[in-house]
């Protein structure tokens, strides 16, 4: 499985996964921002016939209350049958050294749904994340989400 840079030609297939895994949707517009604006953030997950296997959509955050740089993940999925494979844990690590690399971010953050038990365990036991704050309510059907970040000083 090759992992690389999204493309403006990987946006519809990226949003195929994202429809398929993810309750939260997006406009192709959105997608384009991402690339447009943060074109070293966001990658793919492409099988050997070229099919979209999974994605990372990232930003850095425009406006940073604390006035630290920082970097957040928009959305990650990976298809039902090529997960536990390490990809979403590849596509996050090489989505986070950019940020640091590419934009100096101090650190990363994100949202997760609380009950989202195999999210929550990719960032918190094989990334090192760590719960910030619950925020409640968060979502569309108000099931609540930990804010959770990472620093990425070490990458800097
Ligand atoms: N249960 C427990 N731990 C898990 C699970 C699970 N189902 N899935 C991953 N992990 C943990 C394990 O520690 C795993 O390591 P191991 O396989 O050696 O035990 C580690 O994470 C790395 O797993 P990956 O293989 O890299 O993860 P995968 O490619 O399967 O993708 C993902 C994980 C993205 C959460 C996938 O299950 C998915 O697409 N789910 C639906 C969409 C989703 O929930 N996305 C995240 C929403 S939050 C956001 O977008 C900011």
């Amino acid at each position: 499985m090759e992992i690389r840079r999204a493309e403006i030609r990987d946006f519809a297939g990226m949003q195929h996964a994202n429809l398929s895994n993810l309750p939260e949707n997006y406009q192709m517009k959105y997608y384009l921002y991402h690339a447009l604006t943060w074109p070293q953030l966001s990658y793919v997950a492409v099988n050997p016939d070229g099919k979209i296997v999974g994605y990372v959509l990232a930003k850095m955050d425009e406006e940073p209350k604390d006035g630290k740089k920082n970097g957040h993940i928009t959305s990650l999925s990976v298809l039902r049958t090529y997960r536990r494979l390490g990809l979403a844990e590849k596509l996050m690590k090489q989505s986070q050294r950019a940020m640091a690399e590419s934009f100096g971010a101090e650190y990363v953050s994100l949202h997760v749904r609380k009950s989202n038990r195999a999210a929550l365990a990719l960032y918190r036991d094989t990334l090192g994340f760590t719960v910030k704050e619950i925020e409640k309510g968060y979502y569309a059907d108000k099931e609540d989400a930990y804010s959770m970040f990472m620093d990425l000083t070490d990458l800097n």
